[in-house]
């Protein structure tokens, strides 16, 4: 196993932007794998299939061919990117990321991609299941105002774009409760994980934060790839 920073927290506590900030300053592959569990939503919603039959959407986990590359995110051929972080989706992936078996099988995915090499990977379930002996844990938090604020800026969420503020934080609210109080690994703080509230923090502040964090534990930059060596 390579690498591994882990980086958890509720949304919008900024995992997405500090985890694509911090792989490149690294070399780094990011991965979110929240998008893992948005693109399985899709693709059950895609099939006509009902979200809570955990057998039919543990079929589509387990068939699913995933290309994932930071925030742009692949299945099975379609580029989802875009399709999976609407308030539709929203609603879809609480249902997926709540059933045990589905979670078994992208926790099995998410192991596999550190064989490959170092990565910068960010979710609920990161430092606490999918890598406990991270070298580094990050959990970042912020308030929940800050947070519906932010997601309502993003422009990468559609939900911005169509949703009032209030509705964004009333919705935002609701999927962190069935986050942090379903049975199959709930979101929860690993004992130990660096916290960050970052409601009053720049970008740039917490990236140093974490770089920090990261240059502690004795981990640094990737070897660049030979092609991307710069001739003498
Ligand atoms: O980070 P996000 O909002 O794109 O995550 C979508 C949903 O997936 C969210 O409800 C939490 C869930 N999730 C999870 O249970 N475990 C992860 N490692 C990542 C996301």
């Amino acid at each position: 196993m390579h690498a591994v920073i882990a980086i958890d927290g509720p949304s919008g506590a900024g995992k997405g932007t500090v985890a694509r900030a911090v792989a490149a300053a690294l070399g780094y592959r990011h991965v979110d794998t929240g998008a893992m569990y948005r693109a399985v939503a899709w693709r059950a919603l895609q099939l006509g299939l009902d979200l809570d039959d955990e057998e039919a959407v543990l079929r589509v986990s387990r068939e699913a061919a995933f290309e994932l590359d930071g925030s742009r995110v692949s299945i099975d051929g379609a580029d989802v990117s875009a399709a999976i972080r609407t308030a539709e989706i929203d609603r879809a992936v609480t249902p997926v990321a709540r059933q045990a078996r589905v979670r078994a099988e992208l926790v099995a995915r998410q192991r596999a991609m550190a064989d490959d090499g170092p990565v910068v990977m960010e979710g609920r379930d990161i430092g606490t299941v999918v890598f406990p002996d991270a070298p580094v844990k990050i959990y970042l938090d912020a308030l929940p105002e800050e947070r519906a604020r932010r997601r309502a800026n993003d422009p990468a969420h559609s939900a911005s774009a169509t949703q009032a503020l209030e509705e964004i934080a009333q919705a935002m609210a609701r999927r962190d409760d069935h986050d942090r109080t379903r049975q199959a690994s709930p979101l929860s703080v690993a004992p130990d994980a660096l916290v960050i509230d970052t409601t009053r923090l720049s970008v740039a502040e917490v990236v140093e934060r974490v770089m920090a964090a990261v240059g502690a534990r004795g981990l640094v930059a990737a070897p660049l790839a030979v092609h991307e060596r710069r001739r003498p």
